[in-house]
């Protein structure tokens, strides 16, 4: 029997048994696909630096997100018509998340309406992704029916004003095979219940007006806590929070929108922090294709991650045990990956376990070679903290050291406290905790100190 050992094996098995126009739609992506390839190659940017002898003996992935427990950091992004892949289409999906402990974002367009995907798995965590269409009818049917459903979160994405160009489905002349329909769609009663083609589709009823204010409209309509999915920009993230986010995925849409966006994973930090100080937890989805790139963006601040392809990848070849098989692929992967580098519990993954690939570990190297500093001086600004919000933890430490190897390199604290947005009596506690021996007084224009409020010469900010 076959046997697979990561996703890849999955994604070969899948392309098989798959037309070759609907494997395209479904592993493609915009453009020339710069960033579908960027969404796993930003991944692969990314070294893990391993802790010991910490006691991994009992390794616990369960997260808490939004007052729920999920077996793993890791849930189903939003796809359209599983029934491409696989006749039981979401039916197969959300059983199988369901027997892993994980949950599924249903798409607006899915091939089973919400009512009989719930109704065959009682005890699922689906959230429903919608799109505040032309009709806005259709949007607040369908967060109804979510409702009604038993439906726990509501995921609005707001990346789509219509739909990216696809050089492969533009070459396809791509048309989705003929009987597939979505019955979630048909049952909100859209009249534009026909999405046989995808890019007609997306002209007549996504709506290219919306703006933040449809969005607090949506914040307003259930009472389930509303996810914003499509966010790569920071200030974008503080604009969900105001209108009323309770949580934000990080999401280029899997490269399917416009090519050469940012990688997901690269812009994450950024958002990270706006949504840290915003107390909301952040997601992630794009290029997520093992358990270490799981925990690579708990690392740079996701509270979970969203996996696409994957996951049809798993249905396409098995059906619900295809899906089993790589979700539980990808839990065992984070439960290694997790034990491999110190961490027995989900909270214990921080930035201090991750560095750029190179030769050093910022964080751990205090006075380090030349140009450290402008590493560590990216990783400082990268960890924004606004002002009166928590750093605790690993986080904490990692911050710690990040600030100790910086005014060992010369840096002044008044300087540090000004890049890190914090007080000056905050920052100098961090560098007392982190174990750092201060500089006394100096002579102004002399010697590399401000501690005494005079001007550093060897500021290396
Ligand atoms: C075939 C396919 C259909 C998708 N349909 C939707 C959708 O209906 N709604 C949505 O918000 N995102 C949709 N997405 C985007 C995914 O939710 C997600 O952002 C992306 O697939 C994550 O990247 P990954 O596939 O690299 O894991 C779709 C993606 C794929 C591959």
């Amino acid at each position: 029997m076959h046997r697979f050992a990561c996703v890849r094996d999955y994604e070969e098995a899948a392309r098989g048994r798959l037309r070759p126009d609907v494997w395209d739609f479904m592993a493609g992506g915009a453009g020339e696909e710069i960033t579908l390839r960027d969404n796993t190659a930003a991944f692969g940017r990314v070294r893990v630096w391993p802790r010991v002898l910490t006691g991994v003996g009992h390794v616990d992935t369960t997260v808490e997100l939004l007052g729920q427990v999920w077996s793993a950091p890791i849930g189903i992004a939003p796809m359209a018509l599983h029934e491409m892949c696989h006749s039981d289409a979401e039916i197969a999906t959300v059983r199988a998340a369901t027997a892993v402990g994980l949950p599924t974002v249903l798409s607006a367009f899915s091939s089973v309406a919400v009512e009989d995907v719930t109704a065959a798995s009682p005890h699922a965590n689906v959230w429903q992704q919608v799109y505040i269409f032309k009709d806005r009818q259709v949007t607040a049917s369908m967060a109804e029916r979510a409702v009604v459903s038993g439906v726990r979160a509501l995921v609005v994405t707001v990346d789509s004003p219509w739909m990216g160009r696809r050089h492969r489905d533009i070459r396809d002349g791509f048309r989705f095979p003929d009987g597939l329909r979505s019955a979630n769609l048909s049952a909100s009663l859209s009249q534009w219940a026909d999405i046989s083609d995808p890019v007609l589709h997306s002209r007549s009823a996504m709506d290219p007006s919306l703006t933040w204010t449809d969005v607090e409209w949506l914040a307003g309509l259930t009472g389930l806590p509303l996810v914003v999915k499509g966010i790569l920009a920071p200030d974008d993230a503080e604009r969900a929070l105001e209108a009323g986010a309770d949580a934000i995925i990080v999401s280029n849409h899997g490269a399917r929108q416009l090519d050469r966006t940012t990688a997901a994973l690269d812009a994450l930090p950024d958002v990270a922090a706006v949504a840290r100080a915003g107390g909301v937890p952040v997601l992630l989805d794009g290029g997520v294709r093992s358990g270490t790139d799981v925990l690579i963006a708990m690392a740079l601040g996701a509270a979970a991650v969203l996996v696409g392809r994957p996951v049809l990848y798993g249905l396409a070849v098995a059906g619900e045990a295809g899906v089993h098989g790589v979700l539980t692929l990808l839990v065992d992967e984070l439960r290694d990956a997790m034990g491999l580098t110190g961490c027995s519990v989900t909270p214990q993954v921080g930035p201090e376990l991750i560095a750029p690939a190179g030769l050093f570990h910022p964080a751990a190297r205090p006075g380090g070679a030349p140009g450290s500093s402008a590493v560590a001086a990216e990783q400082v600004a990268a960890v924004r903290f606004a002002k009166h919000a928590q750093v605790r933890g690993s986080e904490r430490t990692a911050l710690g050291l990040r600030l100790k190897q910086r005014y060992v390199e010369g840096a002044s604290i008044r300087r540090l406290a000004e890049d890190l947005g914090r007080s000056y009596g905050f920052t100098r506690n961090l560098l007392a905790e982190a174990g750092t021996a201060f500089r006394g007084p100096g002579i102004r224009g002399k010697v590399a100190t401000d501690d005494s409020g005079s001007v550093p010469l060897r500021d290396s900010a």
